[in-house]
């Protein structure tokens, strides 16, 4: 079985993610979305809440499952017997870091490859946190995330 692993923050996910999520799943047999509890940053959406989250943009793609973890991705990766993970690429500007987290990846477990999709042109200028900063400010975010979402973003941010 061909599996991959797609891992980010997802806070929150946005169609840029769900197109790389649809685009990778239509390739594997089974593909993990993993989204990441310890990054340091203080996310807007707990863990539980962007899995949700991505539970119901994902609910009608059966071969997509939800997960959460902590630690490294390597090891995330081994304990699930999956050996590619998936990232993103939006422009030239992701490119230093996700080729040095994809390197970084390999030395420390040579048997994982990364593999990336380039963002659909539709999505390339978009982001987990321009989508925070337009809605803390009132703005409209209907082109960025799906309504459920939307709707998330907004209950979050008027507490
Ligand atoms: O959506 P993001 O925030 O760009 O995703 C970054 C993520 C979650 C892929 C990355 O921070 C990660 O894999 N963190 C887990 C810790 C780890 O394995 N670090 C070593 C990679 S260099």
């Amino acid at each position: 079985m061909y599996s991959g692993i797609y891992p980010g923050s997802f806070d929150p996910v946005t169609y840029g993610h769900i197109d790389i999520i649809k685009r990778a799943a239509a390739v594997m047999d089974h593909l993990i979305v993993a989204v990441l509890k310890n990054n340091g940053k203080t996310p807007l959406f707990s863990v539980d809440e962007r899995v949700n989250m991505l539970k119901e943009v994902t609910k009608d793609l059966k071969n997509v499952e939800i997960m959460s973890f902590s630690g490294l991705l390597v090891n995330f990766a081994k304990e699930h017997g999956v050996k590619v993970i998936v990232r993103g690429l939006r422009a030239v500007t992701d490119f230093e870091y996700e080729l040095l987290m994809s390197q970084t990846n390999r030395v420390m477990d040579p048997d994982i490859d990364t593999i990336f999709f380039t963002t659909d042109l539709e999505y390339a200028y978009l982001s987990s946190s321009i989508v925070r900063e337009i809605a803390s400010y009132g703005g409209d975010i209907s082109k960025f995330v799906p309504e459920c979402i939307q709707k998330q973003i907004k209950d979050k941010l008027s507490k």
